[in-house]
């Protein structure tokens, strides 16, 4: 659509004057000019500003709304990541149907007149669950991730020979809309610094791509990180947000890259929010005069993010600072355009900047989304989890003797149960713990009712009574695998052995439980009603319906007196809850999982008490922030000793008493 082709700007002082020499270059290329510090589209010097935004965080039915509001921002390209484990969720087993169809959501991009700057990994971080790795690579315990390890580069190997080949036609100068495909992402800031296995990345791209293709790094302006994440023939882009010195930043890429164009590939329009701190925020004030700056430098800018979008399911990742810090559901990242894709303050501020650089495309920008406050509905406790062990685990326990974690039994996301018998009569309380760091990420303990919660670097004890083949039951969260830092082999489940007053217990049933498979299929709602046991505490299911007046526009639900758990609708996994925890009070629920004229089935895992009145609020705004009364136990108590292994001293330095 010719009207849609981006204006081809000067990104060099020397082209405010041309002409330009066009002859040398082939009618479509996208190529270096070390000369004259610039990008050359067709020949002609060139400039992007683009913007960040995740297919995978987005629902399919609202990817051209979002792609044409970036457009309408004035933006010339859109920067995409391909989370690995989101398309080969076992090895072998590809999926790019529906919601993961990328080619689909590149034809979007084309139609709509941007181009495409590509981040197909292997390793992506974005705050997605392992930095988009698949939890399968570690089924081998021992693999070296992101480094030149033979098992994970045959992974690797074998991904990208499904994956490039569909991005190969896609090039621009195969006629597609792909300009630049970054190898990698922030390698230097990995501990390995393996230059044998960027050099392997750069072959298989070579070989699968072609030689013409630009392909570069991004990396932090740390002159540590530009050594180990760069490499002849990859050309070095860095990243930077409002905070830094414009001057200074690309000071640190002329050193790496002593000519070329400028290039931020990350420009920080706003921040993630961990669980349990406060919901971060950057003003559009200070965004817009970075971008200014950078803008005048002639640089080339991408926004990260320009649209954050969504956590669904369990694809949140977490980062390690001291502890484990888990990611919330929204990534709505205080983004140009908000997670509901509506565009903010800070979206105009920056459309005005650009206007300054390059002209607009003509027309409004498109509005926000509908939004309803459906109002109250009320819930039913369905079951509790345990009675309901049957229809999450048909395949029935596996044995073992002491604890496996989720990847030895090949159970990537979710939840586990760990089920064993008291082997004595316990009738003074006595400790019931394991070592800091083996509980990942959340254990919920029953014995005869709910006892509590143990915390991977939180609470990692509790005082339990009880007699002699009493079934104590443990329930195991996976909050989401560490996506950035030296631990991204973050496995789950308990790691060693849970022990009572020091004596590890034996003899377990381990339940891997397929909740989403039971949900997808439309239990608990078409399973005959359940003889409820009350308003006991610890996991339960508990399901309502609601029906939308007419249109099923988009709608945020907030959990009042709710502890902590999971949402599905109409099968649909919206993510994690904890307004416990905050900072995020609030799911979105983008209108295209509702139905109009049936009803809407809900469904809760609540994993630690409901309220005695379940009652959900579906509201037309999401709630972010809250004051936090939440402070994480590390914060309160000197750190433990690392490498402790002492069984018994729980995190608030207490000993092996009750
Ligand atoms: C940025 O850094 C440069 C070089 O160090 C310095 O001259 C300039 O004053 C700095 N700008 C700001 C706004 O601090
Ligand atoms: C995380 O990685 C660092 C650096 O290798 C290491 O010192 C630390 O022990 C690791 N922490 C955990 C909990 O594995
Ligand atoms: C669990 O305890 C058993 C028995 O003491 C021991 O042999 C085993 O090594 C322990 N496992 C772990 C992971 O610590
Ligand atoms: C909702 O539940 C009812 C049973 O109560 C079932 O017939 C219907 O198919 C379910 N709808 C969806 C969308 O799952
Ligand atoms: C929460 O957001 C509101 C509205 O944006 C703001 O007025 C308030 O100060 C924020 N509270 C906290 C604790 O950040």
């Amino acid at each position: 659509h010719p009207s849609f082709l981006p204006l081809q700007l000067c990104c060099c002082s020397s082209c405010l004057t041309g002409p330009f020499p066009q002859a040398s270059s082939p009618a479509r290329s996208f190529q270096l000019d070390y000369e004259e510090n610039c990008f050359r589209k067709d020949g002609a010097p060139f400039r992007y500003i683009s913007g960040s935004i995740h297919y995978a965080r987005v629902p399919r039915p609202a990817w051209r709304d979002r792609l044409l509001k970036m457009y309408m921002s004035g933006l010339s390209a859109v920067q995409v990541y391909v989370p690995w484990n989101y398309h080969e969720p076992l090895p072998g087993v590809y999926d790019f149907a529906g919601d993961r169809d990328v080619e689909a959501f590149l034809d979007l991009t084309a139609e709509l007149g941007l181009l495409v700057i590509l981040r197909p990994g292997p390793y992506i971080c974005a705050e997605w669950e392992m930095g988009g790795l698949p939890a399968w690579l570690l089924w081998k315990p021992d693999i070296v991730l992101r480094s030149s390890d033979p098992d994970y580069l045959a992974a690797v190997d074998s991904w990208l020979h499904v994956l490039l080949p569909k991005i190969k036609p896609r090039l621009y100068q195969h006629g597609g809309n792909i300009i630049s495909v970054q190898v990698e992402n922030e390698y230097g800031s990995y501990y390995a610094c393996d230059y044998g296995y960027l050099r392997h990345l750069l072959g298989s791209f070579r070989a699968l791509l072609g030689s013409e293709v630009l392909l570069f790094t991004t990396d932090s302006i740390q002159a540590e990180e530009l050594r180990c994440g760069t490499l002849q023939g990859l050309y070095a882009t860095i990243d930077f947000g409002p905070g830094s010195n414009v001057t200074e930043a690309f000071g640190a890429q002329r050193r790496v890259e002593p000519r070329g164009p400028l290039v931020n590939s990350e420009y920080y329009t706003g921040w993630l929010d961990y669980w349990g701190e406060a919901h971060a925020s950057t003003s559009s004030a200070s965004v817009a005069r970075g971008l200014e700056d950078m803008l005048q430098l002639g640089a080339n800018v991408n926004m990260y993010m320009f649209h954050g979008g969504t956590n669904f399911v369990y694809w949140s990742g977490a980062d390690f600072k001291d502890q484990y810090k888990p990611v919330t559901t929204s990534y709505d990242y205080d983004a140009p355009l908000s997670e509901a894709g509506d565009p903010t303050k800070k979206l105009f501020a920056i459309r005005t900047v650009i206007s300054k650089f390059q002209s607009l495309p003509v027309g409004p920008m498109p509005p926000a989304t509908l939004k309803y406050a459906y109002g109250w509905v009320a819930l039913r406790k369905y079951a509790d989890l345990l009675d309901v062990l049957d229809v999450l685990c048909p395949s029935g326990p596996i044995q073992s003797q002491f604890p496996l974690t989720f990847e030895a039994i090949k159970q990537a996301h979710g939840f586990v149960l760990y089920r064993t018998q008291l082997p004595w009569d316990v009738l003074d309380p006595a400790v019931l713990g394991a070592p800091p760091h083996h509980v990942c990420d959340r254990g919920y303990v029953m014995l005869q009712k709910y006892r509590g919660t143990l915390e991977r670097d939180g609470q990692t004890t509790l005082c339990v009574t009880g007699r002699a083949g009493e079934t104590l039951d443990v329930l195991l969260e996976n909050m989401g695998r560490i996506s950035f830092g030296a631990n991204i082999s973050d496995f789950k489940g308990l790691l060693g052995n849970l022990s009572l007053d020091s004596s590890p217990l034996s003899n377990w049933l381990i339940y891997p439980l397929a909740i989403d498979t039971a949900v997808q299929q439309g239990w608990p709602h078409t399973a005959p009603p359940q003889s409820s046991s009350g308003a006991r505490a610890g996991p339960a299911f508990y399901t309502g319906t609601f029906e939308t007046p007419g249109i099923a526009w988009d709608t945020f639900v907030k959990f009042p007196g709710w502890s902590k758990g999971q949402l599905w609708i109409n099968g649909f996994n919206l993510g994690r809850y904890w307004p416990r925890r905050g900072p995020q009070q609030t799911l979105f629920v983008p209108g295209s999982v509702l139905h109009v004229g049936r009803p809407n089935n809900i469904t809760v895992l609540e994993l630690e008490g409901a309220p005695s009145t379940p009652l959900l609020l579906f509201l037309d705004r999401p709630l972010f922030n809250r004051t936090l009364s939440y402070v994480p136990v590390l914060m309160l108590t000197p750190p433990i000793p690392r490498g402790s292994r002492h069984l018994f001293i729980d995190n608030a330095g207490r000993g092996g008493s009750c």
